[in-house]
């Protein structure tokens, strides 16, 4: 089989680290890709977002299974464009993966299916959004409706924070179209939990569990950021997971069916558990990055059978099998990041880190430079370790990011801390 992984990033090369294991996969191409994926694929220059582009590539080498990484190109209909070429792609038509590309479609559609979530109003202009916060009251949540880059959300804790997002949001425009409506909604109080499936539209199949560490400092102090690091397995209170299935996640499915909008691919939700039980935050419409990184060295088995027949509509015929052991993933972002990131730093110690037993190093933002490898981007790269429980997999880790270097390197040295 010829298959096509489509992004750059390190959930982009697990994926294609993954998949390059597989049986049955005989070409693998990555667009654009990354040094890191240039060792176990060919790297075609074509850009995540060229949807396109990429689907007359894919029908020109007649790519068999396409798997997509990021939101972007899925909201912008990739799926659409493979399917009328009669390509297999694994990813939501644009139709369905709006759960991402549009906040307040979500909060209707999650009204109209009865699926549990805070309450919400949509704020087109400043009088609006002051209404909105005088009817929900404070603390509450600014949400661009569109997509962000991860950066459309602010929590209003107090009055000056109200005030401050009125202005970015409403006067400097900070999302543009994105932004054009916003969603202000009650800021709800709880554990927040993660929550990865695959589903082909009609079944179910939930991925292992895994946390993610979104701020930039130890202790969830300072920004948030895309990532910095995972941890799979997480434990969750007994019968939350049935729970977060039954309430959020099969009537989402049922509901998107049913609206002639059919999901077909992985669907994350970002929950928050009540005191009144779990309610959606957030739906993405791909997989976690850098969750990723640490449930997917944990499958056991081939992940191509999976992703095949989530495209056909098979997957009721599937069972993913988890390895006992767990992972930890802690990425090593530029300097800078998150705000503007460092560019151009020369990476030492890849090949020390990745001699010790366990270890798997997969790249983001890198770059070659003169036949060196440097840094390139914001979250540069993930270096995960495997081990019995999470303490000795974090062991594990962290003796490898020990023996990695580059000018302004920023970790954090908590992901797995207070985990068995
Ligand atoms: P989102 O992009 O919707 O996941 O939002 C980013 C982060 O903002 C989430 O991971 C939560 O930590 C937080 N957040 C979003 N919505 C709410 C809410 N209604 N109440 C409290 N925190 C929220
Ligand atoms: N790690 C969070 C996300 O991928 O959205």
């Amino acid at each position: 089989m010829r298959v096509l992984v489509i992004g750059g990033g390190g959930r982009e090369h697990t994926l294609a680290w993954k998949l390059s294991r597989a049986e049955g996969v005989e070409e693998l191409y990555v667009a654009p890709g990354n040094p890191g994926m240039a060792a176990i694929a060919t790297c075609v220059p074509i850009a995540a977002d060229a949807t396109v582009e990429l689907a007359e590539f894919a029908a020109s080498l007649r790519i068999d299974l396409t798997v997509v990484g990021p939101e972007l190109p899925l909201v912008l209909g990739i799926a659409d464009e493979f399917v009328r070429r009669g390509l297999v792609l694994v990813g939501p038509t644009r139709a369905a993966a709006e759960l991402e590309g549009s906040k307040v479609f979500t909060k209707e559609f999650c009204l109209r299916h009865r699926i549990p979530t805070g309450r919400a109003l949509v704020a087109h202009h400043r009088e609006q959004a002051t209404a909105a916060v005088k009817q929900l009251g404070v603390p509450v949540v600014f949400k661009a409706d569109g997509l962000a880059a991860g950066k459309g959300v602010q929590v209003c804790h107090t009055r000056d924070d109200v005030d401050s997002a009125i202005a970015r949001y409403f006067e400097a425009h900070a999302f543009g179209a994105a932004g054009e409506r916003v969603l202000i909604e009650e800021c709800l109080e709880g554990d927040e939990v993660s929550f990865m499936v695959l589903t082909d539209g009609l079944s179910v199949l939930p991925l292992a569990s895994a946390r993610d560490y979104k701020r930039l400092g130890d202790g969830n102090q300072g920004p948030n950021t895309g990532g910095m690091g995972a941890v799979s397995p997480v434990p969750l209170e007994s019968g939350l997971a049935a729970t977060i299935l039954r309430t959020i996640v099969h009537p989402t499915v049922v509901g998107l069916a049913a609206e002639g909008r059919t999901y077909r691919g992985v669907l994350y939700a970002g929950v928050m558990v009540t005191r009144d039980g779990p309610k959606l935050l957030e739906y993405n419409c791909r997989l976690g990055d850098p969750e990723t990184q640490a449930v997917i060295p944990r499958l056991d088995g081939d992940l191509l059978p999976l992703l095949r027949a989530t495209a056909a509509g098979e997957l009721g015929s599937q069972r993913a099998v988890w390895k006992r052991e767990a992972a930890v993933c802690v990425v090593l972002a530029a300097g800078g990041y998150p705000g503007a990131p460092e560019r151009g730093e020369l990476i030492a110690g890849l090949g020390d880190a990745l001699a010790q037993p366990g270890v798997l190093v997969f790249h983001a933002g890198t770059a070659l430079q003169d036949g060196s490898l440097v840094t390139a981007g914001g979250r540069v790269l993930s270096i995960v370790g495997r081990g019995a429980t999470v303490a000795e997999a974090a062991g594990v880790t962290y003796e490898a990011v020990g023996r990695v270097h580059f000018g302004g390197m920023q970790f954090r040295r908590d992901i797995g801390g207070g985990l068995t």
